[in-house]
């Protein structure tokens, strides 16, 4: 009988006996990533339209936050789309930082870390960008040897430790929700609020289904029966995690959807129908 399998390791670059469309994920990956970090890189050197009341700077709670300038540290007064100085928690940006620093810059990092060393996303740039290799049996980059995370990519590591910084944010970011329903202090509704309601919801299926949340409630363990309430939370982080290529996407574009939304509904380029009187 014929041996028909090939070594893909020694075999060309994108060498392949698959005769399905196998590049279409990839190319999809990089369409996706790239769209995504031009779109939010611009959006954090613009500094502005990040914030929305109706206009109305209220000094009392409410109104819309971008996630990506969300916790707001600094902002500068007088932008336009920009946040009333008393939600910012050190205040009035100080005058010694260069001028093309936004509220975002202080913040992005953290989701960055994490997205970056999610075990989801390592494996999609990996194969879509380094081409390491691009699918399952597709010739990879020549490579002298597989050398796995070491070295440069020990770094990768850090996740476990940027998911205590994402469930901060994602709680900080639920609040932000919450405030969305209240505006100079009334309770009510927008179709920005459910926008941003919308937003922690697909951000927690993503963070609590991460890998490394599921190894902390229950995956060290060596008796799982022996403590129910961390079997109960690890079968339900389990299902996260079965989806969590899924929630890693709705909740990437789902941020990304959010700051247009705000950003147009600040620049009144889009109408935001809601129950308050402004
Ligand atoms: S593995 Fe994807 S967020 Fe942790």
């Amino acid at each position: 009988m014929a041996n028909s399998s090939i070594n893909i390791r020694q075999s060309n670059y994108l060498g392949t006996l698959r005769a399905d469309n196998w590049w279409l994920y990839p190319a999809f990956v990089v369409f996706g990533f790239t769209s995504f970090v031009i779109y939010a890189t611009w959006a954090a050197f613009q500094g502005d339209n990040y914030y929305f009341d109706g206009g109305l700077m209220s000094e009392h709670f409410g109104g819309y936050l971008s996630p990506m300038y969300s916790p707001l540290v600094w902002v500068k007064s007088g932008v336009h789309g920009g946040a009333p100085l008393h939600h910012a928690w050190l205040g009035e940006m100080p005058a010694w930082m260069p001028a093309f620093v936004t509220p975002a810059f202080f913040i992005v990092g953290f989701p960055l870390a994490f997205r970056f060393t999610c075990y989801y996303y390592r494996k999609a740039y990996y194969r879509a960008f380094a081409g390491a290799p691009p699918a399952c049996a597709v010739g990879a980059v020549p490579q002298k040897e597989y050398k796995g995370e070491t070295g440069l990519l020990i770094f990768q590591n850090l996740h476990r430790y940027a998911l205590y910084f994402a469930i901060l944010v994602l709680f900080i970011l639920a609040y932000d929700a919450f405030m969305s329903f209240f505006r100079d202090g009334q309770l009510g509704v927008g179709v920005g609020s459910i926008v941003l309601l919308v937003n922690p919801i697909l951000l927690g299926a993503y963070t609590f289904g991460c890998h490394s949340f599921r190894h902390l409630v229950g995956g060290k363990m060596d008796c799982m029966s022996c403590s129910k309430g961390r079997l109960f939370a690890w079968k339900n982080v389990t299902k996260l995690n079965m989806n969590h290529e899924l929630w890693a996407w709705c909740s990437l574009v789902w941020v990304g959807f959010t700051d247009v939304y705000i950003r147009l509904t600040a620049m009144g380029v889009i109408h935001d129908f809601h129950t308050w009187a402004n």
